[in-house]
């Protein structure tokens, strides 16, 4: 089947969203399929914003976002997680007070399967998790951290995952693994992403497409292996 062929995932059209009155989105077009579609854009171009708004925590002020074929522009928050859309936050995503392993069985609150299955795959995909199981998420490293947000999310068997900048910050080292943990997540799991980054060497590297925002608009999405220097230093306004 040719890419075209797959089904959308994720459909957004004239999409507008912002904060108090103003607008950062304008008219954002694309559509997501089961892939890893990677969001460039330099700081305070919108990325957050987008994949907050598609999470539903901000109210959009104009369009619609369709989720396997369902308009959930106006649902709550909690219910479009239970429908299967997870949300990795650019900032933090854990409970710091709480274990690492109540941070994924509170993930787990959501979906069908057992909670110790779910557990356990977690723990197969990140292994330094379960040793740190007992530790509270306040008291994890940047990278850990990263991994017990990413890990909750997937307790969720989450259909689609937004994933912003989940390795800004992180060492060359964990900055590495969290793409290949991505990648995997995608392929043995059948996970379709959305991936904000600023990081454009290494977004480009496990992306299928990639939309370039600036300033609230995008650059039409298309595949990752035909973005130019170009495009991308138009993108980044340099
Ligand atoms: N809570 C808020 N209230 C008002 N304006 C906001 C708020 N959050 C973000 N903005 C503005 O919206 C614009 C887009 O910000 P956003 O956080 O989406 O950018 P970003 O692409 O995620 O940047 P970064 O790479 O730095 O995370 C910026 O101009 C920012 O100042
Ligand atoms: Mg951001």
């Amino acid at each position: 089947m040719s890419e075209e062929a797959l089904p959308a995932v994720l459909e957004v059209a004239g999409l507008r969203s912002g904060y108090h009155g103003v607008t950062v989105l304008k008219d954002l077009d694309f559509t997501v399929r089961n892939e890893i579609f990677t969001v460039l854009g330099a700081n305070g171009a919108g990325k957050t914003t987008l994949l907050a708004t598609l999470a539903r925590l901000i109210p959009l002020t104009a369009g619609t976002i369709r989720f396997q074929g369902e308009d959930v522009s106006a649902l709550a928050p909690y219910r479009t997680a239970a429908r299967g859309i997870g949300y990795v936050p650019q900032e933090s995503g854990t409970f710091a007070d709480l274990t690492v392993l109540e941070n994924l069985k509170i993930g787990g609150m959501i979906g069908q399967r057992s909670r110790e299955e779910r557990i356990a795959e977690v723990f197969d995909l990140f292994p330094v998790l379960r040793k740190l199981q007992a530790q509270t998420a306040g008291t994890l490293s940047g990278g850990e951290s990263r991994m017990v947000a990413c890990g909750r999310a997937l307790m969720q068997d989450p259909k689609l995952l937004l994933l912003d900048e989940p390795t800004a910050g992180l060492s060359p080292l964990y900055v590495d693994l969290f793409f290949d943990k991505i990648k995997e997540i995608h392929e043995t799991r059948g996970v379709a992403i959305v991936l904000a980054e600023q990081n454009a060497t290494k977004a480009l590297e496990v992306a299928d497409r990639v939309m370039v925002l600036s300033l609230g608009q995008a650059f039409a999405a298309q595949d990752a292996a035909e973005v130019t220097t170009q495009q991308l230093k138009e993108g980044y306004r340099i």
